[in-house]
């Protein structure tokens, strides 16, 4: 049965490079998507340019062109990275559209007459020079907590506190520089509240992974607020119909995005020509009966809004609602969050000028990817070694292998190929267990099914040996089968790994001479006397120094200034961030005691205690943690001690922090120290008959 299917990844913000966390995701649905179309189904993939909201604005006053032009760059940015990552959606949108403006109103206008709209008058931060309201990323401040200058108005960077704006000491807006006003202003709510029977049934009925399910339940738990939907001007995005000077919120219209994006290509001309008939209908697809599915790939930091804002918006106002939404984890590099300062924060550009070929990326990601919300690693030693052996040592081997031999002693022609091999027979059986964890999105285990029955192919032709049976007079026919063999192996390898390495497969198919493989193909040998294209390289190993340059390429010097513009980059000026802390402070309440152990606690000795000049706070200490190491310490500690009286003392360091560039100097760990309004800081002390350098666990 031919399923019909909409797919959406998440739609990136519009001023901001892709790089390569958000690949884990886009490259996670094309390969499902690809797959599914290989199946035959009916799938149509969409995403768009998320164009709205006070960063996107600020963004393009800064550099002093209007927000349509920055946005129009960006969505240009944006397609040529997907392209050249082979990432290909059925239509690539924006959210400043006709279409979104549209359906956005008319969703507002039902909610509205539906009664799921409320006006609330509410207190926030107002820049009196700019005159405009501060989203909470814009208001700066000393933290309330370990008194750091200059930290963001949700959470402190030194010390790792989350807050609010109003708890930050001396605030000042990041725009204007001047101190912000509380101001009252209208906003209008969406009442989540009132969806609460409708989200507990919605969330538990199977459109969740389970761990994103059990996670709404806790959600459920701490109760359901109303959510704040619109925004005063001056703001970039949509005014709401009936409310002259706000607009909506971005979060508001941007999931409406995945409707505007699929409408603009229903309504194309030329659209659905995806070989499958007539163009798609919009209603078939959103409409309340639509029996179409519906899926959302989304990273777990904006799970609240597609698991519980978006589904209710859409049942209030009469849509279907999504078949299911598949969240992945975060990206880290080598085991840490991705990084500027170890270079490894890195865009798509520059993987594709540093390293090129976009297919190794996609099948490491592939062979990590599990369908869970477990986070996932690049390591890079890993990476390269997994390709070398898999891609090239194991897979394109066999054709490197066996073509030459067709071409040069058999005319290039296929000679007989048994049904009966035992190499063939596993590989044609093993396809809907394959097709099974592709459709789980468990990518990893399909890859490890394919290369299991790639390295039974290596063992077929190394047993074979063609190569010694080319050097034997009467061989010719057993070589002629082995090698026709091997390469219909190959051929059947190349379709498993199609949806993972698309490019690859288009070469294989011309050397193959055969016309776009898809998964049918599975049960059909190449045919007796069909001739094949002379072997060109399919692809080259990976060389480890392409991976260091593109990390040098990334690495910037830890200066101050870099620091907080790149910290802002990092966050990708989510205004949205904010609002969900509470979630993700969730997400990290609980650590396994693997991340634990990743914290290195030390013994250290106070080898030296001194003020430092002009540092209202902090003392300057002087760490040994043995075998003649020490570490370099500002600690925020003057209020309680006098540096004299801690010299020779030992305490309990944090040893493998990344070190900081502070105004006094290099900061190269923590020590552990314990406050709250009860007082402190107190520093911790370990008992008698610890030793420097001892590990605390
Ligand atoms: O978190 C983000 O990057 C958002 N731009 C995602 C939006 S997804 C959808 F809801 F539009
Ligand atoms: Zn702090």
């Amino acid at each position: 049965m031919t399923r019909k299917i909409l797919v959406t990844s998440a739609l990136p913000y519009a001023n901001g490079s892709i790089h390569l966390g958000h690949l884990v995701e886009y490259i996670q649905t094309d390969i499902w998507v690809r797959f599914q179309k290989m199946r035959g189904h009916q799938v149509y993939y969409v995403c768009a340019d998320d164009t709205h909201g006070t960063p996107i604005m600020l963004r393009a006053e800064k550099e002093g062109i209007t927000p349509e032009d920055l946005i129009a760059r960006v969505h240009g940015e944006h397609s040529v990275d997907f392209r050249d990552f082979l990432v290909e959606f059925d239509n690539y949108y924006s959210t400043n559209s006709d279409e979104n403006r549209e359906l956005a109103s008319a969703i507002y206008c039902t909610l509205r007459d539906n009664a799921k709209i409320a006006t609330r008058t509410i207190e926030q931060y107002y820049d009196p020079v700019k005159n405009m309201f501060l989203p909470d990323r814009f208001i700066k401040g000393e933290c309330p907590r370990c008194h750091a200058k200059d930290q963001y108005g949700d959470s402190c960077e030194v010390c790792g506190a989350t807050y609010s704006p109003t708890e930050l000491i001396n605030p000042f807006s990041a725009v204007s520089g001047a101190a912000p006003e509380r101001r009252e202003t209208e906003h209008y709510f969406f009442k989540l509240s009132d969806c609460a029977d409708f989200l507990q049934a919605w969330t538990r009925s199977g459109h969740l992974q389970e761990e994103a399910a059990n996670k709404m339940n806790e959600w459920f738990g701490s109760g359901l607020s109303d959510w704040d939907i619109s925004r005063d001007a001056p703001y970039f995005g949509f005014e709401i119909p009936d409310a002259p000077g706000k607009y909506f919120y971005v979060w508001l219209d941007a999931p409406i995005g995945y409707m505007a994006s699929f409408k603009n290509y229903c309504d194309k001309s030329g659209a659905g020509d995806s070989g499958l008939g007539a163009k798609p209908n919009f209603e078939e697809y959103w409409g309340k009966e639509s029996t179409a599915e519906l899926y959302h790939f989304i990273g777990k930091d904006i799970l609240y809004f597609h698991a519980l804002f978006w589904p209710a918006v859409l049942e209030s106002s009469g849509f279907r609602t999504p078949t299911s939404i598949y969240a992945h984890g975060f990206l880290t590099v080598n085991g840490e969050k991705m990084s500027k300062s170890r270079g490894t924060f890195i865009t798509a550009r520059s993987y594709l000028e540093q390293v090129g070929n976009p297919e190794y990326l996609r099948y490491y990601y592939a062979a990590k990817l599990n369908g869970s919300m477990e986070d996932i690693d690049l390591n890079l030693e890993d990476f390269v070694a997994r390709v070398n052996s898999d891609l090239v040592g194991k897979y394109v081997n066999i054709a490197s292998r066996c073509a030459g031999f067709i071409a040069k002693r058999f005319d290039g022609k296929i000679g007989m190929i048994s049904e009966h091999n035992a190499v063939i027979m596993e590989m044609r059986a093993s396809s809907e267990e394959i097709a099974s964890h592709l459709e789980q999105r468990d990518y990893s285990r399909a890859l490890r099914n394919v290369m299991a029955l790639a390295d039974k192919a290596n063992v077929f032709v190394a047993g074979a040996a063609p190569w010694e049976m080319a050097k034997q007079a009467g061989q010719e026919d057993a070589l002629h089968r082995v090698c026709s063999e091997a390469l219909e192996m190959f051929r059947l390898l190349s379709i498993y790994l199609k949806p993972v390495l698309p490019g690859l497969a288009v070469a294989v198919e011309d050397f193959l001479n055969i016309a776009p493989l898809s998964w049918p193909d599975m049960s059909q040998s190449l045919p007796l006397g069909h001739v094949i294209k002379t072997y060109q390289h399919l692809m080259t190993r990976l060389e480890p120094t392409l991976i260091a340059a593109m990390v040098d390429a990334n690495r910037e010097s830890l200066q101050p200034a870099v620091h907080s513009e790149q910290r802002h980059a990092e966050h990708q000026q989510n205004e949205a961030k904010t609002e969900i802390a509470a979630a993700e402070k969730d997400w990290e309440a609980f650590i396994s005691i693997d991340d634990f152990a990743k914290v290195d606690l030390r013994i250290a000795r106070i080898a030296n205690a001194e003020h430092v000049e002009g540092a209202e706070k902090l003392l300057k200490l002087t760490l040994d943690i043995g075998e003649e190491q020490t570490r370099q310490v500002f600690a925020g500690i003057k209020s309680a001690y006098d540096p004299a009286t801690l010299i020779g003392r030992l305490t309990v360091m944090v040893a493998n922090l990344t070190p900081r560039k502070m105004k006094f100097g290099l900061s190269e760990g923590m020590v552990l120290a314990a406050s709250d309004d009860r007082g402190g800081p107190f520093i911790l002390f370990p008992d008698s008959g610890a030793a420097p350098g001892m590990r605390v666990k």
